[in-house]
């Protein structure tokens, strides 16, 4: 089976310095499947047109494979409506959105709360709106295995709290944070919104974000075996219909004069401009790929990948792994006593392994363990 996998993967099939390629960097991007590739091949080569805008049968067309992924996203994580899945240029897109639309509703004195182990992109934006709003940015601290300490959690939550913003997948630590519990505190305790930062946990587990009952859901199609520059924002939907337009411009709009102008409904209000058109085509290929191989299978295998991994690494003399959640997935960061990240990843390269050697976008989490970068294998 794994082997079959493999041949759908044409970046796969070469060699580097003579050696197959081993690729363990797919916490920063999966490779793609020929599926995708020819999936947007197909479009560029047949299609070309814009959306929304053309009576011509190439635009039509364009228009209806663009549109479908709205509703092959819809049922890969089980929104209620297809109005509820907004087409962005990915997470770091779909998260700014959210933090400068819904954060026309932050007011001072308010409350937002990310944890140690965000990415950048899960930091930053709200750092800003908090400047922009005179709100306060509070932090989940982490615990020395990685794992979110949810009594301060819960000490953080209050009346106050407007929004807690949580990366799902730790890009740097493997940990699969428990969502379910987090919801829960934070429903009980506050009236807070809350959004998952989902890029490294939509290629691993299957998400529901009803059952899971999150006002936001954010994700990336590159780290889901399709293109770069598109992603996904899901949003309540009464809670996008309160919220005001992000970019303005063509398609958001209903009526354009130069005293009023009154904008469109879901989910055009926040797709202003021309979108990533083979963006959406090759995210709803990455999908149906995804979908025949089957969610549970691959996360049945990446279990074994897991504990495999664990198990080898531990037999390096010297090595050091960061973190140690019993609930993580396919992602690694470790040092080795004596040797320079980038040393050792330059000699795994010559081997045609691919590593990421750095911080990872997650410089808190250099800071908490006290390191400047991390030789980063990730796996998928
Ligand atoms: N967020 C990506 C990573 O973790 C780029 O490498």
């Amino acid at each position: 089976m794994n082997e079959l996998i493999r041949k759908d993967f044409p970046c796969l099939q070469q060699e580097i310095n003579g050696s197959p390629l081993v690729y363990l960097d797919n916490a920063a991007t999966t490779l793609k499947p020929k599926k995708v590739i020819d999936s947007i091949t197909h479009y560029y080569t047949n299609l070309s047109s814009n959306v929304h805008r053309g009576i011509h049968k190439l635009s039509q067309d364009s228009t209806i494979a663009f549109e479908k992924t709205r509703e092959t996203v819809r049922e890969f994580i089980n929104a209620k409506k297809i109005e509820e899945v907004i087409f962005t240029t990915g997470t770091t897109g779909s998260i700014n959105l959210v933090a400068y639309s819904f954060g026309e509703f932050i007011n001072e004195g308010d409350e937002i709360i990310i944890s140690e182990m965000e990415h950048h992109s899960d930091i930053v934006p709200w750092q800003m709106l908090c400047e922009r709003k005179k709100a306060t940015l509070k932090v989940i601290p982490i615990n020395h295995d990685g794992d979110l300490d949810l009594n301060q959690l819960n000490e953080l939550v209050n009346s106050k709290t407007a929004l807690v913003a949580l990366v799902y997948v730790s890009n740097t630590l493997g940990t699969v944070n428990p969502i379910e519990e987090v919801v829960k505190i934070v429903r009980e305790k506050s009236d807070a919104r809350i959004l998952v930062d989902g890029a490294q946990v939509v290629a691993h587990k299957k998400i529901d974000v009803q059952k899971l009952d999150l006002d936001f859901f954010t994700f990336s199609a590159h780290k889901l075996f399709g293109p770069t520059g598109f992603g996904i924002l899901y949003g309540k939907e009464e809670i996008l219909n309160a919220m005001p337009p992000f970019l303005g411009g063509g398609d958001m709009i209903d009526k354009v004069t130069f005293e009023k102008t009154t904008y469109n409904g879901l989910p055009n209000k926040f797709e202003a401009g021309t979108p990533h058109i083979a963006g959406s085509i090759g995210l709803g290929a990455a999908i149906e790929y995804l979908n025949t191989i089957g969610l549970e299978k691959i996360a049945t295998y990446e279990d074994e990948l897991t504990s495999y991994t664990m198990k080898r690494l531990n037999e390096v003399k010297g090595l050091r792994i960061l973190g140690n959640s019993k609930t993580r997935t396919t992602v690694f960061s470790f040092l080795l006593e004596g040797i320079h990240g980038q040393d050792l990843g330059m000699v795994l390269d010559q081997d045609a392994v691919a590593v990421r050697i750095g911080h990872h976008c997650t410089q808190p989490i250099m800071q908490h363990y006290k390191v400047d970068s991390t030789v980063r294998a990730s796996m998928s």
